[in-house]
């Protein structure tokens, strides 16, 4: 290993860079893992570069040779708070290749990190999964065989699965392997990964054997024991504690991610079919969810209503849990509704236009914000894709500004009129009504005055109730939220 790692030092393979040491904490050489991560989508560059920061070798393998040759030259080929900065100044000794098969021989762990993209049944299509675990089942080295760690989200049976594809390899090489693969899941958010990555509320290992699970704490111990310096753009939140440890079998661990984004896309669902009631009868959800949320059974997070959930997780994890269930004749009642409110939160929006405007054909209608929250530039089944349809089927005429998901969102859909706007104000401009559909924080602090005065009719539908209505009507807009 020591070999390797010098071997490394020196100047390392094509295809690889060196990144300026960190200064996190100073792993003495036997806690220090090589670590080979596939795949630098969220996940796995997230943690590459945190685990790089917190002083182990890490290695970064992509297939896609134009991500690795950004990557390094020190860009981010995600948008996310942070990330760029570890990448180009903190990272210790992070490693970018296309190649997985020169790494292998030296690693200790190899994390799956790559996509698993939705099929449209709702089952999950495990080909990269797959794709690399015969790659590794090729070439591994069957007596110091690495521990393999799922941390792409992946249906229940895949840890079990992986071992069977690398076995299947290695028999038709004419050898064997004492194989660990452990479930590893990932619980970052965008546009906070690296945060919920050094700063865990848990960190979930479901191993069957003791190998597996003393590599991967060895692995977490510096943020199980929160013994690093924290990088200046993750500051350590005032307050925290240490992560608990939550070691599981394989199976618990894959169905403990399913189950988290399932109820967390429930609360939601939730608090947006309370919303529409909240309306009816003149209450503000957003004081019946304080006053529910400060219930410690009940919890503050995830009770903001709004358009509904979109992104990479919520959306496809609740399909494959629902298709799984579905594989077992078992009925998620609560999660199929979750899934159907949140189908119809999106067009509350149009409901509330056409109420407000009471003819949508032939009207301007400016949408803040195209990504599926702040701080990302993720359009992935965002609520503004469903809403622009439908307007332009409508026959609106449509502007939008997102600060930084429009470049995205021109490339995902280059076929529809829409008028793209530089700011805010731009897109305010001679609009019939404008929509918030993302809560960045730049729209909570717009001149919400003179934007009024440039508009043909001064119509707010506040998406994410996230501004004070009562400025607004004191300003002449006819404010409307979901739920107030
Ligand atoms: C989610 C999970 O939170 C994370 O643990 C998992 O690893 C990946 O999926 P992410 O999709 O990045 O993370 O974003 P998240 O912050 O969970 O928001 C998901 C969606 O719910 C967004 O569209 C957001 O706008 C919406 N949301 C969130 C609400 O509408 N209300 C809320 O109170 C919280």
């Amino acid at each position: 290993m020591v070999r390797a790692w010098r071997k490394l030092l020196s100047g390392g393979e094509r295809g690889t860079k060196r990144i300026k040491k960190g200064c996190a904490i100073d792993l003495k050489a036997q806690e220090k893992l090589n670590v080979i991560i596939v795949g630098t989508g969220y996940v796995g560059l997230t943690t590459g570069l945190a685990l790089g920061y917190l002083g182990h070798k890490v290695t970064c393998v992509d297939k896609d040779t134009a991500i690795i040759d950004k990557l390094e030259r020190g860009i981010s080929t995600i948008y996310e708070p942070g990330l760029e900065e570890l990448l180009q100044d903190k990272g210790n000794l992070v490693q970018f290749t296309d190649k997985l098969l020169g790494n292998l021989p030296d690693a200790d762990i190899i994390v799956i990190a790559v996509g698993t993209p939705s099929k449209s049944n709702g089952d999950t299509d495990l080909s990269f999964v797959e794709a690399v675990a015969q790659e590794i089942g090729g070439a591994m080295d069957p007596d110091q065989p690495p521990v393999i760690v799922n941390k792409s989200t992946v249906p229940i049976g895949t840890a079990r699965r992986v071992e069977t594809v690398i076995k299947e390899e290695l028999e038709r090489r004419g050898k064997s392997s004492n194989l660990s693969v452990a479930s590893n899941p990932e619980f970052l958010r965008e546009g906070a990964a690296l945060h919920d990555t050094f700063y865990p509320d848990r960190i979930v290992v479901g191993a069957n054997d003791m190998r597996a699970l003393n590599l991967l704490r060895q692995m977490y111990a510096p943020i199980l024991e929160q013994t690093f310096t924290p990088p200046q753009a993750v500051p350590r939140p005032e307050g925290y504690g240490l992560p608990a440890l939550v070691t599981t079998s394989p199976t618990s661990a894959e169905l403990i991610k399913y189950s988290a984004n399932a109820f967390l896309a429930m609360k939601i669902s939730f608090i947006n079919e309370f919303a529409t009631i909240a309306e009816k009868v003149g209450a503000d959800i957003n004081e019946v969810a304080k006053g529910i949320g400060l219930d410690k059974r009940i919890g503050t997070g995830f009770l903001k209503a709004g358009v509904g959930w979109g992104g990479s997780c919520f959306p496809k994890d609740v399909r494959s849990i629902l298709f799984t269930a579905g594989q077992y004749n078992c009925e998620l009642q609560l999660i199929n509704a979750a899934l159907e409110i949140n189908k119809k939160q999106r067009m509350k929006i149009i409901e509330k236009l056409q109420q407000s405007l009471k003819v949508v054909r032939g009207s301007t209608i400016g949408l803040l914000g195209l990504a599926f929250k702040p701080n990302t530039d993720d359009i992935r089944e965002s609520p503004a894709i469903d809403i622009i349809k439908e307007l332009l089927d409508m026959g609106a005429r449509v502007k939008v500004y997102d600060p930084v998901a429009q470049d995205k969102y021109r490339e995902t859909y280059p076929e529809q009129k829409i008028v793209y706007c530089d700011s805010a104000a731009e897109a305010a401009k001679e609009c019939d009504a404008l929509a918030i559909l993302t809560d960045w924080d730049e729209f909570w602090q717009l001149p919400w005055k003179d934007i009024g005065e440039t508009m043909d009719q001064k119509i707010i539908i506040d998406g994410r109730n996230m501004l004070n209505c009562e400025e607004l009507k004191k300003h002449g807009f006819i404010y409307s939220g979901i739920g107030r």
